[in-house]
Order: structure tokens, then sequence, then C-alpha cells
């Protein structure tokens, strides 16, 4: 039976898709075989995927990826719950009951919320969608930079969320979306060393969350 982690947040940009290419291809690294789901008619992880498609000549079949509506989720769900470890949902940024499937489905729900306060207000709607699903989601602070008070203080107001928030805090860097862009996770670029590792603590904080 495949693990389901849907990946959710209304604000766009967070990171729901970074998250997504980046721990996928952890995962995959570590010997799962990983489904993806994008159900953001953006497609934006569509084209990652495409992008890695081509270039390893898709002769790489540790990640698998289609698209799916949001009603769909389940039935989609149900194609790879046998043959694949993991299944990832990418969802769009926006919260309304349309994400229900995706939530309820989930064995994890993981928010990521950019270092800011804005995205730290637009978190209140996910969660209370997921706690209605009877899910308690994992918070990953993204886009923080070391030291700055503003990064301190979002990651202080994250203990009062009604969720837990992975140690793990993902810092600005560019090499995850050059990664993206040519169609790879931070452990399989070049010079990506600290994404890398990045990617890999939260990797394993997230299996330890699952039990796995
Ligand atoms: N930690 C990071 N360091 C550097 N760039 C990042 C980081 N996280 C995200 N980005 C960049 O920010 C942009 C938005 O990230 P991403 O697409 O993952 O967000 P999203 O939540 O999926 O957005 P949307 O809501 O539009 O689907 C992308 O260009 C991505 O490469
Ligand atoms: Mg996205």
């Amino acid at each position: 039976m495949a693990t389901i982690i849907t990946i959710a947040q209304q604000k766009g940009g967070s990171g729901k898709t970074t998250f997504t290419a980046h721990v996928a291809t952890e995962l995959a690294r570590r010997g799962h075989r990983v489904a993806l789901l994008d159900v953001d008619p953006q497609g934006s992880l569509g084209r990652w995927f495409m992008t890695r498609y081509e270039r390893t000549s898709g002769l790489k079949g540790d990640i698998t990826f289609s698209t799916s509506s949001a009603w769909g989720v389940t039935f989609e769900c149900s194609k790879y719950q046998d043959d694949y470890d993991f299944i990832l949902i990418d969802t769009p940024p926006k919260i309304d009951s349309d994400l229900k499937p995706a939530l309820r489905i989930a064995d994890l729900v993981v928010v990521p919320v950019s270092a800011s306060e804005v995205d730290l207000w637009a978190t209140e709607g996910v969660l209370e969608l997921a706690a209605r699903e009877g899910k308690r989601p994992l918070v990953v602070l993204n886009r923080a930079r070391a030291g700055t008070k503003l990064s301190g203080k979002i990651r202080a107001a994250l203990s009062g969320l009604e969720a837990d928030t992975v140690e793990t805090v993902i810092g600005q860097r560019v090499a995850y979306a050059e990664a993206l862009g040519q169609g790879q996770g931070a452990c399989e670029y070049p010079g990506a060393k600290a994404a890398s590792d990045e990617m890999t603590a939260l990797t394993d904080e997230v299996l330890a969350r699952l039990d796995r």
C-alpha cells in the first residue's frame, strides 16, 4: 500500500511544488517508488517531470506522474496504491471544498509556509480544512534566511498553530529553483550540497512522522 502525502497551502508560491519535486527525488534516491499527482492546472510539476523525462530518455522509472482533477484523486491514487511506495499530491494555491478528497485520502498533509507574515496568515485556512478531515498537518518553514529576525519570528509563531512543525528549515537557495528548471531534485543537482542536505533531513523527518 502506498503512503499518500498531500501538499497544500492556499498561498501561492509557498513551495508546494518545490517540496513535492525535491522530496520525491530524495525518496526515489533511497529506492522508493514514487508516483506524483498534479491537481494544479498551472501544471508546474508536470513541466518539471517532462523536463526530467526528456533528460533521462524516459529510462528512469523511479518516479511516475499524472495529472488529476481535484475530485478524481481517490480514483487516481487507487491506480498507484499497489505498485508504489509513495504518492505525492501537489495541489493548487486555493483552499476550498474541492481540496477535501486530497486531504481526506492523505496519510500526511504537508503545509509549506514561506518565511513571511503574509504567508503565515494564509496558513489557517488549510489547517482548518485539514482538521475537519481529521488531519494534523506537518508545517515546513520554507525560504528562510538564516539568522534573520523575520525567519525566527515566523518559526516561533508556527509553534502556536494546530499543526506540527518540522525541525528542518528550508533555506532560500537558488539551487532549489535551478534544479527544478532542469527536471532534477536537489539530491541530483551538481553543487547543491546544502540544499541536498536539507532535503535529506526533511525527508528523514517526514518518514519518521509516518513511522517509516
Ligand atoms: N527554498 C527556496 N529557495 C529558492 N527558491 C524557492 C524556494 N522555494 C520555492 N522557490 C521558488 O519560488 C517559486 C514558487 O515556488 P513553488 O512553485 O514551489 O510554490 P508553489 O506553492 O507550488 O506555488 P503555486 O501556489 O503557484 O503552485 C518557484 O520559482 C521556486 O523555484
Ligand atoms: Mg505549485
